[in-house]
Parts: C-alpha cells; structure tokens; sequence
C-alpha cells in the first residue's frame, strides 16, 4: 500500500521528519515533483541530513525513487549521494527514466528572469526548477532516459541549446559561457548517463512502484513543497512550477489514481505559517529585512508583532534550508489549510512545531479571511483577492515549555492542555484525524497517535 505526505502551506512544515518517522515500515520512499528546490530535513540521535534529492528514506536505509514527475539535476544528485556515503550511510536511488534533466542553461534562465521579473518574481530558489517544467511543457526538455543514449541527447541539445542561447543573449542581454554550450553540455550530461547506468538506477517508476506494491511492500510518496506553492491549486505566480498535492502523487509516480486513493494523504501542517519567497501572506506577523509589509497592528497582534516574529523565526529556526534565507512567519492560517484539505483530500493530519509556540502567553490563528467586506473560510482563487484578505483572528490560551521528548514517549494525553485545545480545534476545522503531533525536530520528538501502515 501507499501513504502520500503533502505539504499544507508553503512548504517547509516537516515532511522530512514525517517521512522518517513512520518510515520503519517502509520499503521504498518516492518523490513525484520538485527536484533540488526541496531542503528536507531529517535529525535522527542528534545528526542532522538535510536531503534536496535524495528521498528522505535513505537515512532509514530505504530504497529512494525520483518519479517521472520530478526534474533532477544529476550534478546535485550524485553529490548528495556521495557526502552521504562519507557519512556512513548507503542511499540506494532510482530515477525515472521519464523524468525531466535541470540542465545548467536552466539555473542559469532561472536567475536571469528573476531578477528581470521584479515584483512578479517568486523569490525562486535559483536551481533551475520553472525553466526546466517549461521545457517539459515545451515538448523540447531532455529526459534521464535520454542520458543513456548519446544519439539522442545530442540531437536534443542540438535542438535546444541555440534557442536558449539566443533567448539569454538577445532577449535578456547576458554574456552566456559553456552552460550554453552544446559541446561541453553533451560531454558532461553523457557521462551522468553512464554513471546512472552503471550504477543500475534508472527505471521505469511506475511499473517498479507497481511490482514493489504487487509484492506486498509499503511504498510512501514524499510530496516536496507545499499546497499554496501548487502551480495549480497555489497563489501563482507566487508558486513552484510542479503539483506538490495529493494528485501530483499519481501523475509524478506513474501509481494510478486508485492505488494512491486506497492509502492515507497525511496533511502536514506545521503549527503556524513560515515562507521564503515573495507574495500576501494575510496571517504575517512583522517583516523581513523590509521585504514585507509590516502585520497591520489593528489585526490583532498589535505593535508587538515583529518581536513576535523574530521570537518565533528563532524558536523555530525558520531559515531556509536550501538558502539560508530568514523565512516569513506568521499565524496559522485555516483558509489556507481548509481549501488544503480539500484540494488534497486529507485522510489524517501531521502537526509539526508545536513546541516552537511553547511559552507564548496567547496564540493566534486567522479562523477566516475578511475579503472586499464579506466574512470567508477559504481562500480565494486569485492571489490578488487573497492579498485583499485580511484575517480574522480567533485567540487561543498558550502553552508552557514542557520536556517534549518525555511527552512525545508519554503520548497525546501528556501533551499540554492547552495545546491540545489549540491541535482539536484545527482538526475539527479540516474535519480529519490527526496522526501525529511535532513537539521537536528529531525522530524521537512525535507524538504518534496513529501509524498509517498498522
Ligand atoms: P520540509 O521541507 O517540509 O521537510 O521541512 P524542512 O526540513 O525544510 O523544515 C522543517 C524544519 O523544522 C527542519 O529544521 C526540521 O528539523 C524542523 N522540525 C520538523 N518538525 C519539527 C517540530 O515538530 N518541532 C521543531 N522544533 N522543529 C521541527
Ligand atoms: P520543501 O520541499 C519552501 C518556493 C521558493 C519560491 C517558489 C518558487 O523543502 O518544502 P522554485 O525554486 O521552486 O521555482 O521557487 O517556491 N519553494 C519552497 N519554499 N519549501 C520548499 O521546498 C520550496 N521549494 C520552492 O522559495 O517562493
Ligand atoms: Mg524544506
């Protein structure tokens, strides 16, 4: 069977740590989108892995897939695999041969329209993500499978290459150099493909996947990124340029819909909001760097809010893990979270961070959005109508710190009363089961209230 993880909001909740704590029961752990945009995270007896490719599984010794539905950059591939090997572990990783190469003239187009795209810009991670989707889109994109066979990679460069080229030098103005070089491209991009083959790794995922099921093994789709960064369900342009939602988890693994649909979708939600990138964020609290428009005080949080910010930007050590940069935060936001829920149609629920609120005297979460003078519980379809929203807040009793590893062992019921309150509440609302509850980063730091493949 199958258990899908997704991301609820903006990415970076913590679906790393979920995928290795029920990960014990897994055989084979797959990503059906994204590539090396994702920073997910793993602490396991005090040593932190920060995977970008590599399926969060690997630490757990699991079998990794990279589906057709994601776009790899072999550079970035092999070098995980390899610093993971100098730390002792054995990652064993299969690509799809359907899925799509980031080639470097895609890294490169993705910096040069960002910086040309001003307030439109998504604040993207620069690893080549949209521009490489473009191409798949295109019909013009290089696929793993196409590493394997120099005939065929040489004819797509061939095809390609000059367009981009052209497209940097003559639309954008910008000197371009060997990422631009059908030559050097071709030589470097078909020795990946000889290491792939000689390493035995690429497949064809949705038969593997298939097989691997047929054989009675637990499969679990790592989802990378998050509902509101959907191309198609997200606050576009604001958004990555894949389907991290639970439908993402067929198309991207070649799994038919009625496979995926016959195992749990676990939301997972991190217990208040926290962003990288650009975009409204109606739920924010204080700013950035002056990036973003300081939280109307008349919402609630008063002139307290950046302070609030900062204290939770360090609590929850809210820095991205691919960039370093600081990360928005903000409270919860249940709009946000409600069209997840149905957009992905969660069958149970992962709440990470609540030990990051501990120690705040009151909580916060926007319950609904004031839009154009009426009251609404979910978010609307436009990013324009959604930064018209304001929250309305509704205020919860706050939580003290607590040893959360002795809670985490003791179970739900040890969990502060409080704070239980506030996790009841957001379950009600989404009207789905919560499975687990984050109280700190490391394995042994969750409440697990059910196990999806028990
Ligand atoms: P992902 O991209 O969804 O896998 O999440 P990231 O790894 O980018 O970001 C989540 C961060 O929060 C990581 O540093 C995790 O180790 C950490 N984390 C995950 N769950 C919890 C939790 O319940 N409490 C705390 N304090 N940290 C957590
Ligand atoms: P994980 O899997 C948080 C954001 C970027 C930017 C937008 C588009 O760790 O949760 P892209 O490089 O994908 O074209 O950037 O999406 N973004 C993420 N934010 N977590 C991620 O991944 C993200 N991957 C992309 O910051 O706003
Ligand atoms: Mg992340």
């Amino acid at each position: 069977m199958t258990v899908t993880i997704v991301g609820s909001q903006l990415g970076d909740e913590g679906k790393g740590g979920v995928v290795d704590i029920y990960g014990d029961a897994v055989d084979v752990v797959a990503r059906y989108q994204g590539g090396d945009n994702a920073g997910h995270t793993v602490v396991h007896d005090g040593t932190k892995y920060k995977l970008s490719l590599v399926p969060s599984g690997a630490i757990r010794g699991k079998v990794g897939v990279l589906g057709n539905g994601c776009v790899v950059n072999p550079e970035t591939l092999f070098d995980e695999i390899d610093t993971l090997r100098e730390r002792g572990l054995d990652p064993d990783v299969r690509v799809a041969e359907r899925a799509h190469v980031i080639l470097p003239y895609h890294r490169a187009l993705d910096g040069i329209e960002e910086d040309e795209k001003a307030d439109l810009a998504a604040g993207t991670t620069k690893r080549g993500i949209g521009p490489t989707y473009e191409d798949k889109a295109g019909r013009r994109g290089v696929r793993i499978g196409d590493l394997l066979e120099p005939d065929v990679l040489r004819e797509r460069l061939e095809y390609v290459v000059p367009q981009k080229k052209a497209l940097a030098e003559e639309v954008f103005g910008k000197e371009t150099g060997e990422e631009f070089d059908v030559e050097h491209l071709f030589e470097t991009y078909r020795e990946y493909g000889e290491r792939l083959a000689e390493e035995g790794m690429t497949v064809d995922c949705g038969t593997y996947l298939q097989e691997r099921i047929d054989a009675g093994d637990n499969v679990m789709l790592e989802g990378a990124q998050g509902t509101s960064i959907d191309i198609d369900h997200g606050i576009y342009p604001y958004v990555t340029s894949s389907n991290p939602t639970a439908g993402g988890a067929s198309v991207g693994s070649g799994l038919g819909p009625t496979v995926v649909g016959q195992g749990d979708v676990i939301g997972i939600v991190k217990a208040y909001l926290s962003r990288v990138g650009t975009g409204p964020l109606p739920t924010e609290l204080g700013g950035v760097d002056g990036q973003t428009p300081d939280y109307d005080a008349t919402t609630g949080a008063g002139g307290d809010a950046e302070e609030l910010a900062t204290y939770i930007r360090d609590e929850g050590g809210e820095y991205g893990t691919v960039t370093g940069r600081p990360r928005r935060v903000g409270w919860l936001d249940m709009p946000m979270l409600r069209h997840a829920a149905r957009a992905n149609g969660f069958t149970g629920l992962a709440i990470n961070h609540i030990d990051v609120l501990a120690g705040l005297e009151e909580v916060k979460v926007g319950h609904s959005y004031r839009l154009d003078g009426e009251e609404t519980l979910t978010m609307p379809p436009t990013t324009e109508a959604w930064g018209r929203c304001e929250a309305t807040l509704k205020t919860f009793e706050g939580w003290s710190d607590v040893d959360w590893t002795a809670v985490a062992a003791e179970g739900y019921d040890a969990i502060p009363e409080a704070a239980r309150t506030y996790l009841e509440y957001i379950a009600d609302e989404l009207e789905t089961p919560i499975y687990a509850v984050g109280v700190g980063p490391g394995r042994e730091e969750t409440v697990i209230v059910e196990d999806p493949y028990e």
